[in-house]
């Protein structure tokens, strides 16, 4: 029998447009071994280190491996912008277009006395922008702006997304704590890196800054990069570069940012310490306060209202006291009383001048340290601050002072905790028989 014929009809196959599956398989030791031989990474195995990484799926000790490599190898500008955006992508990105004002923030390295935020906020905010300072907990001797505001009776750091659109909306300023969910992958990496002697790597810095303060959402940001013996980075020539590495990244992620390099060998105003810097910045934002903060913070201001597009004066907005009651409105805002008073030291202790003569140097750091060992700051994350210990300086640099003139007054609650402290706050001041010129806060700009 012969098979019967079989037409096979004609069969008119749609032509579908089939993308090309082209998922690379990603070994973490190829990846160590590239970047270790100093390899550029590619987008992907960025994306998938960080991914893992922040997912549980890669261990610690690979990934301490790569960010060694990392750190002795550096990135190049497009691993640069992988690694940033990969961090980006580990949470979530907030949506500040539903704004109906132009978005600037301000980032500072942080250093001594560096309680700028709290007037700077209200500022800009009263010269027209929003501004979503969402910011983190200080360690070591500088105290972070959260652990500022905390020191106010009822304030609470924690918020809601809603929450935070609706405060920038109806006040057009915060101040808040970044949420987990913003860059989750820098908090694992940080950790990390604090573990193994990475911290100070310009690209992992850049990036774990940058992640957080575009993930915010801002549209612009302005950096404060602190050089000097109270900054985290004392050193200018890698200042400079920490600064032009930041606003490279912000300018591939289409944020406006622009870098000022500000002095931080000596303490800005003359509060140090988280409650003290509170009442601080009150005063500058009532029309007083030390000159320098009243400077920096205008001078900031002036910065992100041109980023913004704003075309305002900050300097006669300060003057006109229409900073204050945004201020208020935002401290009530989030459940704090801006008119209870701060916490109070149980005890305050006078530094006198050993001898007669011009203040020619105010280190910072030893005024930080001494700072810090009163209870302003933290060693560890979880430790507790004392929110009213800390100093206040009678003396600054350019000052002349007699004999047996006070110095300092040292705030503190224990006071077990005074010879420690005092044992650097003695060494803070030096004195010449000649004033020395006092050079200007702003060293270089940097857009
Ligand atoms: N601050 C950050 O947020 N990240 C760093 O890596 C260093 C300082």
């Amino acid at each position: 029998m012969t098979a019967p014929e079989v037409t096979v009809p004609e069969v008119n196959v749609p032509e579908v447009n089939v993308p090309e599956v082209n998922v690379p398989e990603v070994n973490m030791i190829d990846v160590i071994v590239g970047k270790r031989d100093g390899r550029a990474l590619r987008t992907h195995e960025i994306e998938w280190f960080i991914d893992g990484y922040t997912r549980g799926a890669i261990p610690d000790e690979q990934a301490a491996s790569l960010l060694m490599a990392v750190f002795l190898n550096g990135l190049d500008d497009a691993e640069l912008t992988a690694w940033t955006d990969a961090m980006i992508t580990s949470g979530d990105r907030l949506d500040l277009s539903v704004l109906d004002r132009p978005t600037t923030d301000k980032h500072s390295t942080g250093g001594v006395g560096d309680k700028i935020s709290l007037p700077l906020c209200p500022l800009v905010a009263a010269c027209g922008a929003a501004v979503p300072q969402l910011s983190g907990r200080g360690l070591g001797y500088f105290g972070g702006t959260l652990d500022k505001m905390e020191s106010i009776p009822g304030w609470r750091a924690n918020l809601g997304t809603t929450e935070i659109l609706d405060q920038l909306r109806e006040v057009g300023a915060i101040i808040a704590a970044a949420g987990d969910r913003l860059a989750p992958a820098d908090r694992r990496l940080y950790a990390l890196r604090d573990a193994i002697g990475t911290v100070e790597s310009i690209p992992l810095i850049a990036s774990s800054i940058m992640s957080k303060k575009i993930a915010e959402g801002t549209a612009t940001l302005v950096l404060d990069v602190k050089v000097g013996s109270g900054a985290f980075m004392p050193d200018r020539d890698r200042a400079r570069r920490l600064a032009e590495t930041m606003v490279g990244i912000g300018a591939r992620a289409g944020v406006r940012t622009v870098a000022l390099l500000t002095r931080m060998d000596t303490p800005l105003g003359a509060a140090v310490g988280n409650a003290l810097e509170v009442a601080e910045a009150v005063s500058v934002l009532g029309g007083g306060g030390p000159t320098d903060v009243v400077d920096l913070t205008v001078t900031l201001a002036r910065e992100m209202c041109a980023a913004a597009g704003l075309d305002a004066d900050p300097g006669a907005v300060l003057a006109s006291g229409a900073a204050l009651p945004v201020w208020e409105r935002m401290v009530r805002a989030q459940g704090g009383d801006p008119t209870a008073p701060l916490p109070r030291a149980a005890l305050i202790e006078t530094m006198y001048a050993p001898q007669r003569g011009w203040v020619t140097r105010l280190d910072a750091r030893p005024i930080g340290i001494g700072a810090w060992r009163l209870g302003a700051g933290r060693a560890h994350r979880q430790d507790p601050i004392v929110p009213a210990a800390g100093v206040v300086l009678h003396a600054k640099e350019g000052d002349w002072v007699e004999q047996g003139q006070p110095l300092l007054d040292i705030h503190l609650d224990d006071p077990a905790r005074l010879p420690a402290a005092r044992e650097f706050l003695e060494r803070a001041y030096t004195f010449g028989p000649e004033p020395l010129p006092v050079p200007p806060l702003v060293i270089e700009r940097i857009a």
